[in-house]
């Protein structure tokens, strides 16, 4: 049985004290959720988060990382440095930074690769325009999104991986896929998975993410091979989140 697992992705949102009222919203009711509980906050409020939730099992994820070690690269933010704040995972592969900043899956590789060395477990985000699903192309662009990764990561490697499967019309929408539709993606990602190592492919983490509400929440997580959210607005609101968190 997989452990159901629901992540905030706090987006380029809050500041100190909204994050301190929402952090403590979180730790006070952690314990009484059965799923796992990870926030994404912004870069600058890593370590808030971090010392907010340190002994309440909620773990703290990165947004992003360096496709690079450390360097000469201005404003850029090492896996490194985000597995020394005492982060433990990290989005890779976001689709407002596949649109927003051009990053391929080569570039997404790397990131990868990086987040690895530096003991972060990441969550590999995958999905399809509105565009593409009308073409009927959903489940070939995840496919595609997926496959560099099982490509040049081994099955070691891979261990430390969730997968979000965010429907890009989905984000930020209202428009949330329907049960059936996520779960025949979901489906289709955990088989491609299942190509490397069926084993492997049984116990991955497959979120859904795209406008989860408290009252959808449930259903969607209802499906056998929905094992979470990756909670984008509804992440800011306490209430909102834990009760998301109770679906799970
Ligand atoms: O990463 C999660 C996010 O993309 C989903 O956003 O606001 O539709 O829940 P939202």
């Amino acid at each position: 049985m997989r452990q159901k697992r629901v992540a905030g992705n706090w987006k380029m949102n809050g500041d100190q004290a909204q994050n301190a009222a929402l952090l403590h919203a979180i730790a006070e009711q952690a314990e009484k959720t059965t799923a796992a509980l990870l926030v994404c906050p912004p870069f600058p409020y890593l370590l808030q988060a971090v010392a907010a939730l340190q002994t309440t099992g909620v773990e703290i994820g990165a947004q992003d990382c360096s496709a690079y070690q450390e360097g000469a690269y201005t404003g850029e933010v090492s896996a490194r440095m985000l597995a020394d704040l005492g982060v433990q995972w990290v989005l890779i592969g976001h689709s407002e930074r596949r649109h927003y900043h051009g990053e391929d899956n080569a570039l997404l590789v790397e990131k990868g690769r990086r987040a690895v060395e530096a003991g972060l477990k990441p969550i590999l985000c995958v999905g399809e325009t509105l565009a593409e699903r009308e073409q009927g192309l959903t489940q070939q662009v995840v496919a595609a999104q997926i496959a560099p990764f099982l490509e040049h990561f081994t099955l070691q490697e891979l261990a430390s991986f969730c997968i979000a499967y965010e429907p890009v019309w989905a984000i930020g929408t209202g428009l949330t896929a329907t049960p059936e539709e996520a779960q025949a993606v979901h489906a289709a990602i955990r088989a491609q998975l299942a190509e490397v190592d069926a084993s492997w492919a049984e116990q991955v983490g497959v979120l859904y993410g795209g406008s989860v509400k408290a009252d959808n929440a449930a259903s969607l997580f209802s499906m056998p091979d929905i094992d979470g959210g990756l909670i984008g607005g509804a992440s800011l609101d306490a209430g909102q989140f834990l009760a998301i968190a109770n679906a799970a």
